[in-house]
């Protein structure tokens, strides 16, 4: 089993220098070197991120990778290639893509997403989940945060893989991506391995708050005293990468030290969701909606913090010590 996955991590590692190698190489070479320049990147965050180029032919990587039976299939266990129903031909699975290595916290190469050069859908292909690859696990980003911080104050969680790639090269090096639509109660734990400050950084539209809030839900578990979790959100419309580029790392930053502390980000999404502030409705539907996410928290200044503002917005005494052993039974 060990072994198995040595070879995968080494067939992965080959992946990640061919499509490098074809970064430089193949005949497309200048016009997808274009648009990575019209994107903003360097040669030198191209290299760090180990960005590089899927060629556009259907057996470019399986040519070069896939010549023995079970080298082939190692890269369509791997998500690698696909192979046809019918003739059960294989081919590439990513073509004529920027491809961005997803690495563990190591450094290991355990997957891909793969950009579309332009527009067209769809926008981007990821690695499906493999034996060594779980997404709801990862971070794309993480490796190289702790590589370029001693200690980590903080990380910024953001959506896309160009955010991180953007931030990283305009000096916020703390950025990753959480690779999917929310971020997993898995993910906040690993991250918590490294920081104590998580601010999450979403888009400024509408799927960007929907995140922002299931990942405030997935992260009450692990919110105990000395974890802070924030939020931004930046104007609609913007990402961090467009947001970076245009005003800089300063103002940047400056949107990252307003972020919205959890309790008011609590609060102002419940409110958003009843509708209104005021009487007995909004009083009744506060309490149905704040009481079970509060069970899910464990003893904190956090905890009691969103207890006694429930407690002043309800106009009555919130028994926490209850909750609390709501929670213990449920354990
Ligand atoms: P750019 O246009 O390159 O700046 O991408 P973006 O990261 O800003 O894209 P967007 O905000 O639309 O999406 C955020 C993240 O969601 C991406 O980085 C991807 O991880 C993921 N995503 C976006 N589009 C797709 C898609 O078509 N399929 C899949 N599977 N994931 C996507
Ligand atoms: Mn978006
Ligand atoms: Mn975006
Ligand atoms: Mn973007
Ligand atoms: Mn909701």
């Amino acid at each position: 089993k060990q072994v198995q996955a040595k070879q995968d991590y080494d067939v992965m590692a080959q992946a990640a220098v061919f499509y490098q190698q074809q970064l430089k190489q193949h005949a497309n070479s200048e016009q997808v070197i274009d648009y990575l320049k019209s994107r903003g990147l360097t040669g030198e965050t191209v290299k760090q991120f180990q960005i590089g180029y899927a060629p556009s032919e259907w057996d470019g990587l399986m040519k070069s990778l896939g010549q023995s039976k079970q080298s082939a299939h190692q890269l369509r266990d791997l998500g690698m290639v696909i192979e046809k129903e019918t003739t059960k031909s294989l081919y590439d699975r990513f073509r004529d893509r920027v491809m961005f290595p997803i690495l563990d916290r190591r450094g290991k190469c355990i997957a891909f997403g793969g950009r579309i050069i332009g527009d067209g859908t769809p926008k981007y292909l990821n690695s499906p989940e493999t034996r060594i690859y779980s997404k709801g696990r990862e971070l794309y980003g993480l490796y190289q945060a702790r590589q370029a911080n001693r200690g980590l104050e903080r990380l910024l969680v953001v959506e896309g893989y160009m955010d991180v790639v953007a931030l990283f090269q305009a000096g916020v090096t703390y950025a990753v991506a959480s690779l999917g639509t929310s971020t997993t109660t898995e993910q906040i734990k690993l991250m918590l391995r490294s920081t104590s400050e998580i601010v999450c950084c979403y888009d400024g539209d509408k799927a960007g708050r929907k995140a922002a809030w299931r990942t405030l839900e997935n992260a009450l578990p692990s919110l105990v005293d000395g974890i802070q979790i924030r939020f931004v959100f930046l104007p609609d419309g913007e990402d961090p990468d467009t947001y970076v580029k245009q005003y800089g790392k300063e103002a940047f930053e400056a949107q990252i030290a307003q972020a919205k502390d959890m309790v008011s980000f609590f609060y102002e999404h419940l409110y958003d969701e009843i509708g209104q502030t005021e009487g007995e409705f909004a009083r009744s539907k506060l309490s149905q909606l704040a009481q079970p996410l509060l069970e899910q928290m464990p003893d904190s200044e956090y905890k009691n913090a969103i207890a006694d503002t429930l407690s002043v917005k309800l106009k009555r005494k919130i028994d926490v010590k209850s909750v609390d052993r709501v929670t213990q039974a449920k354990n």
